[in-house]
């Protein structure tokens, strides 16, 4: 990173010289960690102009629409990629060879089982609790086999963490699905693509003649590579908040993941599918555009709005394309795509969402092609936490493996002056 200077000058306090770092890609940034020294903070809520790392990982370009991982743009791992090797890439930095996947593949198939005593946390949920809420608890559970002798600080074991954690997620996301229709548990097979074996482990069974098709598979591994990371979203800055105190890497993950869940954050494909309910027809479109712009209003347009892409998330580009093909190859028909797509246009054209700089993210269409792939919408988050789990786990990686202090913000306080206690008698 290459130094240029910034000079703050605030009444009352001399003038400060401060680094300005280039990066490889994207904003400049100053460097403002020398200001508590002189009695200042920065004041930033939600984060909108901080940049709380520096990372290597993936690169956002709001205003072009543009996402690489590991420099790589989605749209060519979305298409010519898999999402094994997109895990590979991000965990390791570069994109696999044919053994170094051939090996990476094998590693996590011989992970995918969980130990057999945690099957018996689920049946301390109910039938009908959230699935992000029994993950959690599986995640919760799954950290105590592996904390004895974890040592953050060896490679070798931060390596295994990851390799366990990308292999256990569809296992236990399937378990969750399993868990809420009461039906048996599916056994991990080793023979299946990591695609293929999610869906096999949802929708096959003891009795069933499942058989996963190629388009659906083709589809799932893309859902995937769309989720699989995104640099400082909040569920990523949760796990690397929650790993620089040298948490568990599994209730990390666990953090990530409750975060995740929120209706802003990956919670949002599953309201979306709620919300293109609740319009129903093309004739309501007007309605909710309407209660989306009004202030006083608690209603957002789901699936659109974006912190960073003031442009289209490429990853909806690349979802939207999902759907016609995954439709057209299944011969679905279904009325919530053209709902969503004449929703898309009219907001488009809607001057508040074109001075807001509104457009459809990664979650407007994902619901759409996971409703057609037979994913139930309780499930649809399951799965970007699940996709999401390699993203979170490579910026831990990134955190505990290289110098790091605990992340610990302080504050603006605008509460009481100091005053003397008062006894009850005279309140
Ligand atoms: C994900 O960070 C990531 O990278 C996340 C993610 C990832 O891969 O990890 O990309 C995944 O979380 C995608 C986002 C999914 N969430 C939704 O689709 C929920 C709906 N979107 C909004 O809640 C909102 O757009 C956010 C939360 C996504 C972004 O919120 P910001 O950046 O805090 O923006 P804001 O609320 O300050 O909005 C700016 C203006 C406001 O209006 P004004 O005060 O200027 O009048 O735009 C309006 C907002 O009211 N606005 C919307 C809107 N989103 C923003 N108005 C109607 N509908 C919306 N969806």
């Amino acid at each position: 990173m290459t130094e240029k200077k910034a000079t703050l000058k605030v009444d009352g306090h001399e003038a400060l010289e401060l680094s300005v770092y280039t990066p490889t890609l994207g904003q400049e940034v100053v460097d403002v960690s020398p200001l508590a020294a002189k009695g200042l903070f920065t004041f930033d809520p939600g984060f909108q102009s901080t940049a709380s790392c520096d990372s290597t990982i993936t690169y956002i370009d709001g205003g072009k629409g543009q996402l690489l991982h590991r420099g790589y743009s989605i749209e060519e791992l979305a298409s010519k990629s898999d999402y094994m090797e997109v895990c590979y890439a991000l965990l390791n930095g570069e994109l696999p060879n044919a053994e170094q996947k051939a090996e990476f593949v094998q590693e996590i198939k011989a992970r995918a089982e969980v130990p057999e005593q945690l099957k018996a946390v689920f049946n301390g949920f109910t039938r009908d609790a959230h699935p992000m809420g029994v993950l959690l608890g599986a995640l919760g559970a799954l950290s105590t086999y592996h904390h004895e002798g974890l040592d953050i600080n060896n490679a070798e074991h931060r390596k295994e963490v990851a390799l366990n954690l990308v292999a256990k997620l569809p296992t236990l996301s399937a378990m969750c699905y399993k868990h809420s229709i009461g039906e048996d548990f599916v056994a991990p097979n080793a023979e299946l693509s990591h695609a293929e074996n999610f869906l096999t482990m949802l929708f096959g069974g003891t009795n069933s003649e499942y058989q996963v098709s190629p388009v659906v598979a083709q589809a799932m591994d893309r859902i995937f590579i769309l989720h699989a990371d995104h640099e400082q979203n909040a569920s990523t800055s949760t796990v690397r908040m929650a790993g620089s105190s040298g948490a568990n890497p599994y209730a990390a993950i666990a953090a990530g993941v409750a975060t995740l869940w929120g209706p802003a954050h990956g919670g949002a494909n599953e309201a979306v599918l709620k919300m293109l309910d609740e319009i129903g027809d093309v004739s309501n479109i007007d309605k909710f555009i309407a209660k989306a712009k009004d202030r006083n209003d608690p209603f957002k347009l789901m699936g659109f709005g974006h912190r960073v892409y003031k442009n289209y998330d490429p990853r909806a580009s690349v979802m939207r394309e999902s759907c016609h093909q995954v439709l057209g190859e299944l011969g679905i028909q279904d009325p919530k795509l053209e709902l969503a797509m004449k929703l898309e246009e009219i907001a488009l054209n809607d001057e508040y969402f074109v001075e807001r700089k509104l457009f459809p993210n990664v979650d407007f269409y994902s619901g759409i092609v996971l409703k057609a792939l037979g994913i139930p919408v309780s499930m649809f988050t399951v799965i970007f936490a699940l996709s999401r789990t390699v993203g979170w786990i490579a910026h831990w990686e990134e955190l505990i493996g290289n110098p790091y202090r605990i992340a610990r913000p302080r504050q603006l306080y605008t509460g009481s002056d100091e005053r003397a206690f008062v006894e009850i008698d005279k309140r």
